[in-house]
């Protein structure tokens, strides 16, 4: 049995429907059954990462699971209480979504707390596979709001250039894995879209597919930080967000050719990306 974790999320939906689509069967493992959409082939189990029983109950009988969850002070623990459970289950196969730029020196903590799962899983006696994304493109829809109401994409994002992935590829590239593990067991992938880009960039391609003029506003990670704070953003998250420009080196910025190797295809553009969410960043 294959177990998808964070199903309801951006990441483990793609890759639940990706499995779906090659009729795979699956097991989800979800906070809130009743507004979850199951599908044929779908067991829906509901749970969570700070509930033994729930995960004693959504491991059993499983061979590979797809580790993904959602950013938190939390997560280093209950990703380890998921390990726990995996390795008393017998799960032969550990596919965990980390993150380009984890590293014990970060000064992100989500990436330094990325580092520690990922070490830990690295050095256990099962199976694994890493999956590490840079930026997703869908990060662009929390500025969707100023995009299309003031023309403007304020961002603390400064002038480099990054590789930025669509979401939906990264849980297609964790399909490919989750129905053949073997053939990428000990591997670490490298998920990047196909151009690099800085956020001008960006913003020509959202005027290009909304109609209207765009505007890059760079702000300093500190000033963001400030109003994220301002809008209620708790501290540890605020601080990530706007500095998470500092968790890339130029090396981690650069194409990687893992994810066209594993999806067998051209990962998604920019412009692919924008023109499906027109609605959100176009009047
Ligand atoms: N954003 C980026 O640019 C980026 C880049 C690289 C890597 N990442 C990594 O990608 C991951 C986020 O992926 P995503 O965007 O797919 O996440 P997402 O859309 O925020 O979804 C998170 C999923 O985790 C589930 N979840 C959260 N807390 C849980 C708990 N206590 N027990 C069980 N399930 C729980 C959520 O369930 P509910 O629906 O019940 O909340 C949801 O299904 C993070 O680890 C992040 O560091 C992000």
């Amino acid at each position: 049995m294959i177990l998808i974790t964070g199903a309801t999320g951006q990441v483990g939906g793609a890759a639940l429907n990706a499995l779906v689509a090659a009729s795979a069967e699956v097991r989800v493992l979800v906070r809130r059954s009743s507004g979850f959409t199951g599908s044929e082939g779908v067991e829906v189990m509901q749970g969570s990462f700070d509930d033994d029983k729930s995960l004693a109950r959504a491991l059993e009988g499983v061979y590979v699971m797809l580790l993904a969850g959602r950013d938190s002070p939390d997560s280093v623990s209950q990703h380890q209480r998921v390990l726990a459970h995996a390795r008393r289950a017998g799960v032969r196969h550990i596919v965990k979504l980390s993150a380009i730029g984890a590293s014990p020196e970060s000064p992100i903590a989500l990436m330094r707390e990325h580092h520690q799962i990922d070490e830990e899983i690295r050095e256990s006696p099962g199976d694994w596979t890493l999956l590490k994304p840079h930026l997703y493109m869908q990060n662009l829809l929390r500025a969707a709001d100023a995009v299309r109401r003031e023309g403007r994409l304020s961002a603390p994002m400064g002038r480099d250039r990054f590789p930025l992935v669509d979401a939906s590829d990264v849980g297609a590239a964790a399909a490919v894995i989750l129905v053949n593990p073997t053939a990428h067991a000990a591997k670490e992938y490298k998920l990047t879209g196909p151009v690099t880009y800085n956020y001008e960039q960006v913003a020509s391609a959202l005027a290009a597919v909304a109609g209207h003029a765009i505007a890059y506003e760079p702000v300093a990670p500190e000033d963001f930080e400030a109003r994220l704070l301002a809008m209620g953003i708790p501290t540890w998250r605020a601080f990530d967000l706007a500095h998470i420009a500092s968790a890339y080196s130029a090396a981690e910025n650069a194409i990687s050719p893992d994810l066209p190797m594993l999806l067998g295809r051209k990962p998604r553009s920019l412009y692919e990306f924008i023109a499906d969410n027109q609605n959100a960043f176009s009047s």
